[in-house]
């Protein structure tokens, strides 16, 4: 695993057997934050408590993202995410993203909270955001049916077909509440066809730069 730069100036990480990053080459701040919380977390404006479930924790940047978001806000997030392949701290701890965020110290020592906290254990970050991180493969995961947003952030569909299934997408639209909604940066005309083939409504919106489409998909 490599450490890349990207064109915002923020990392992203290469997987070499993949021949695959972690985020866009774009720019990864740009594409979480346009991706997940312009068109995922701000889609419920002030709503009280947000449940959101992500797909692959990753570097965190998601969760940090989110996080800040509702920093000085009072809404409340639950998160849950899951990892089949935590990262090491020490390539974690790397990430340029406190700097490129112009994170101050009370918010670096958040960010590290991120990493340092214990998987599957409940955990209040701040005390507007609940992490739960879970090192569990999607396909083995169960839970009930609570969450208003699903991040879903797996690898692209042509490195890991097995997690852009109708089965996989059934069982996510299974955890959303009605009206609940499944973000991603993918926007291929196989993956719209499947989504909307397990009963989501569609929605296909700008990319973040670089990228000229995004898919939201709401729960009917
Ligand atoms: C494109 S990366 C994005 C990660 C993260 N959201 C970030 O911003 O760094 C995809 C992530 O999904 C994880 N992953 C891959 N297969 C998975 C599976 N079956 N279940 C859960 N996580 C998985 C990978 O290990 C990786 O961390």
């Amino acid at each position: 695993m490599e450490l890349k730069k990207t064109a915002d100036g923020s990392h992203t990480l290469f997987v070499p057997e993949l021949n695959e990053t972690y985020h866009s080459i774009h720019g990864a701040i740009q594409e979480s934050q346009h991706v997940f919380i312009k068109n995922g977390l701000h889609y419920f404006g002030d709503k009280k408590t947000v449940n959101i479930l992500e797909i692959g924790f990753g570097t965190g940047l998601n969760a940090l993202l989110t996080l800040l978001a509702i920093e000085n806000s009072s809404q409340k997030v639950d998160y849950i995410s899951l990892e089949k392949f935590p990262l090491p701290n020490e390539l974690v701890q790397q990430l340029n993203y406190p700097t490129q965020l112009k994170l101050d110290t009370d918010q670096k020592k958040l960010f590290n909270h991120l990493y340092i906290c214990e998987w599957n254990a409940l955990t209040p970050i701040t005390n507007n955001f609940n992490l739960l991180k879970i090192d569990k493969d999607l396909a083995d995961f169960q839970y009930e049916t609570i969450f208003d947003i699903v991040y879903f952030d797996a690898f692209a569909p042509e490195k890991q077909a097995e997690l852009w299934t109708d089965e996989i997408f059934s069982k996510i639209y299974d955890f959303l509440k009605p009206k609940g909604i499944l973000v991603t940066y993918c926007a291929k005309g196989v993956v719209k066809r499947t989504i909307k083939s397990v009963g989501f409504q569609l929605e296909t919106l700008p990319g973040p730069p670089g990228k000229r489409e995004m898919i939201r998909a709401i729960k009917n």
